[in-house]
């Protein structure tokens, strides 16, 4: 069974490895996206993400085109925001019932992981090999080794 990818970026580390991703494996992308997107000023977003999440705010997304019967296998892939995935992310996770399908992570920080997998596993009861991923600045500071090996068990 063909995988979906559904990803949320804002600055595009994430982008950045799902394209990656795409490329090596047979798979639908789908992008979240807000209704009303961020502003452009990462300090502006940064203080607006921690007010999100300390809140709990299920920040309103586009509707994501996904008909989640042709899947099996979901490649959930978030930033990491205030120690845990974007608000965005958490409002797919509300509204998309991911309950009975394999979910592999694909999460993206600058080192402070926090209980973002533990978060995902609340709405995800069949997670799998996460890809934990962690970038200083636009650097990938983790081995890219660290992501083929994950290619090579999406189909395992
Ligand atoms: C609002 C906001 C909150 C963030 N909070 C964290 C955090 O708690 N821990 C962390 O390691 N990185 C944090 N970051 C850094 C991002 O997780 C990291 O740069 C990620 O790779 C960005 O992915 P993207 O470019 O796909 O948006 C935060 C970034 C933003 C914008």
């Amino acid at each position: 069974m063909k995988k979906a990818i559904v990803y949320y970026s804002y600055s595009g580390h994430t982008k950045r490895i799902v394209d990656m991703i795409k490329e090596k494996i047979d798979a639908d992308v789908f992008e979240i996206k807000p209704k009303e997107p961020y502003s452009t000023d990462y300090d502006t977003v940064v203080d607006l993400g921690q007010e999100e999440v300390n809140n709990n705010v299920l920040r309103e997304i586009e509707e994501v085109n996904i008909n989640l019967d042709n899947y099996d296998t979901v490649i959930l892939a978030t930033p990491v925001w205030w120690y845990t995935f974007a608000p965005v992310v958490h409002t797919f996770l509300e509204k998309y019932d991911l309950k009975d399908k394999t979910v592999m992570p694909i999460i993206t920080n600058g080192g402070w992981l926090g209980h973002t997998v533990e978060d995902i596993k609340k709405y995800c009861p069949n997670v799998r090999n996460e890809l934990i991923l962690k970038f200083d600045g636009n650097n990938l500071e983790t081995s890219s080794s660290v992501i083929d090996k994950f290619i090579e068990e999406i189909d395992n």
